[in-house]
């Protein structure tokens, strides 16, 4: 089995916060691939540990201590430079501040990454992505303009715009209404069905992450169940399970 199978993937990686009485171990020898055109949900309790894994997957922290890849590419040597790089050409980002440009444009949002490198979106798939998410008479608004949904919708048609090797997702649903949630999961889901994208996404909604090919539990900064097909069902049983046990 070859590393390219994977998208991404973490092998022993423990980070923790602080020292002496105040120190929090976030992550404790976790390890965990993604396989490239697989659709994965990342859940477990507040404070568990998701999205300090996904800030560590994307390049947006670092591990104490284990190493994490993005294709072949170790991220452990990179210099500053060659992880912005990095994330700007391979990743794409859905977090739920949206992190929009205020004096942008919807559209000028969206375009932006390919923007800054220098790389020109395919028009059809940016067309697609941009009907589907229902932006198409909102594309010259700013996103002060914009409702909540709407200026999450354009965030993730940002990330999906340069159809990136990953994207991430830290509760990219978190502050939509369930039609807006569910448009932006159906095109996360497209995406990966269509495209071949792989996707990531920490949710705590059962329903969410019903969308997923394989949902992971991640309990006090260790990985401690995993759930493949999952269903809303299944997933909030598993729940439960876990935390009874
Ligand atoms: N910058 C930080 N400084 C100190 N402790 C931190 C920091 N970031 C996270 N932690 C701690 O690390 C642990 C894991 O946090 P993390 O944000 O990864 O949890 P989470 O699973 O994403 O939770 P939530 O569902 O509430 O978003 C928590 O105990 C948290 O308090
Ligand atoms: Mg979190």
């Amino acid at each position: 089995m070859t590393s390219t199978e994977f998208a991404a993937q973490a092998s022993g990686v423990s980070k923790g916060y602080g020292a002496g009485d105040t120190r929090v171990d976030a992550l404790i020898d976790v390890s965990i691939e993604f396989r490239r055109g697989e659709f994965t949900a990342i859940m477990g309790p507040s404070g568990s540990g998701k999205s300090t894994l996904m800030h560590c997957l994307a390049g947006l922290d670092s591990a104490d201590s284990g190493s994490v890849r993005i294709g072949e590419t170790d991220l452990t040597g990179l210099s500053d430079k060659e992880m912005t790089k990095l994330r700007r050409d391979r990743i794409g980002f859905v977090f739920q501040s949206f992190n929009l440009v205020p004096t942008l444009t919807a559209l000028e949002n969206i375009t932006l990454p390919l923007d800054i490198a220098g790389r020109k979106a395919d028009q059809q798939w940016l067309d697609s992505v941009i009907d589907t998410l229902g932006l198409r008479d909102r594309l010259s608004h700013r996103p002060s303009e914009l409702s909540g949904g709407q200026q999450q919708r354009v965030a993730c048609a940002r990330a999906l715009a340069g159809q990136p090797e990953i994207i991430f997702g830290d509760e990219p649903t978190g502050n939509l209404d369930s039609r807006s949630s569910g448009e932006v999961l159906g095109i996360l889901r497209r995406s990966v069905d269509q495209l071949g994208q792989t996707v990531v996404i920490v949710t705590h909604d059962p329903r969410a992450a019903a969308h997923a090919d394989r949902v992971v539990f991640l309990a006090d900064g260790r990985l401690v169940d995993e759930l493949h097909s999952p269903t809303a069902d299944s997933v909030l049983d598993h729940m439960k399970q876990l935390e009874a046990s």
